[in-house]
């Protein structure tokens, strides 16, 4: 994709990776929209980036995407990128006598049927422009899963399969698709103390290796990978999966 001269809506951009991208994206020259649930910080991010637009909705009601994705094709007839971005994760114990799967099903509703939904809206919108594109921020997870978060992972890894089927279907038309896959990043997705953990990879450097990927335009197979996160994406090939599978499982139990 272009890096500027487009109109872009990014899902998620009330915080973490979405708010960073949104606002690099913003700075390069683009009319960028945002959506996310939480008004205040809908509020807070337009009003740092003048000419940002914020919609409130949520993406795990499938009415509201509905009327959602209405109002976006009215009012912006020439949206040309959609960033699926927005995304919840959550644990479950399988090992417990009652095993309580109510964040299971929104994480599945948010980051699975709410993409799918909104994708589908809108695609007939990104089909009528000479060149746009469609990203959905999937995870090194999808590649190999994390044991505590066994519905969380599986909800990127049919992120993946689905973009791979779509990419071919879309191929003769003027849509690109995109998938964005982070390592494990400085945001508050898994609680405030993500943001601080040494292990994570700083919101800033992510954020400004993903920009350089795509002013690049250098996108191996339609997927966005910085350098963390390409031994998850090969850790099957190269013999590496069991060691990251037992590596995560240790990290939880730190
Ligand atoms: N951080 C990581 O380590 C990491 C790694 C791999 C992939 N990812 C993916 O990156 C994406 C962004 O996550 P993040 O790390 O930046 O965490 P984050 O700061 O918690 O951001 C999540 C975003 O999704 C929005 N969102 C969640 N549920 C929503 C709903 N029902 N309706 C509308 N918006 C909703 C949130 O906005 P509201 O709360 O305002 O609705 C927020 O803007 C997610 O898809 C996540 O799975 C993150």
């Amino acid at each position: 994709m272009n890096i500027s001269g487009n109109t872009i809506l990014v899902t998620g951009g009330t915080s973490g990776i979405g708010r960073a991208l949104a606002e690099a994206l913003h700075s390069k020259g683009n009319r960028v929209i945002i959506a996310g649930r939480r008004q205040a910080l809908l509020d807070e991010v337009t009003g740092r980036n003048p000419g940002m637009v914020g919609i409130a909705v949520d993406l795990s009601d499938t009415v509201a995407i509905a009327k959602f994705a209405e109002s976006v094709k009215r009012q912006f007839p020439e949206l040309n990128v959609l960033v699926n971005n927005a995304g919840i994760a959550g644990l479950e114990d399988y090992t417990a006598e009652s095993i309580d799967l109510t964040r299971a099903y929104s994480t599945i509703q948010t980051n699975i049927t709410g993409v799918v939904q909104l994708s589908a809206a809108l695609l007939p919108t990104l089909r009528a422009q000479p060149k746009s594109t469609l990203i959905v921020t999937t995870s090194g997870l999808a590649f190999v899963p994390f044991p505590p978060g066994p519905v969380y992972s599986a909800t990127k890894a049919f992120m993946h399969n689905w973009l791979d089927a779509i990419r071919v279907q879309l191929k003769k038309t003027s849509v690109e698709v995109l998938e964005l896959a982070p390592p494990y990043v400085q945001t508050e997705l898994g609680g405030p103390q993500q943001a601080s953990d040494p292990r994570a990879m700083p919101l800033e450097d992510y954020t400004s290796e993903v920009i350089q990927i795509l002013e690049s335009n250098d996108i191996e197979k339609g997927e966005i990978l910085v350098q963390r996160v390409k031994p998850l994406r090969t850790a099957e090939r190269d013999g590496k999966y069991q060691e990251f599978l037992d590596m995560f499982a240790g990290m939880h139990d730190e």
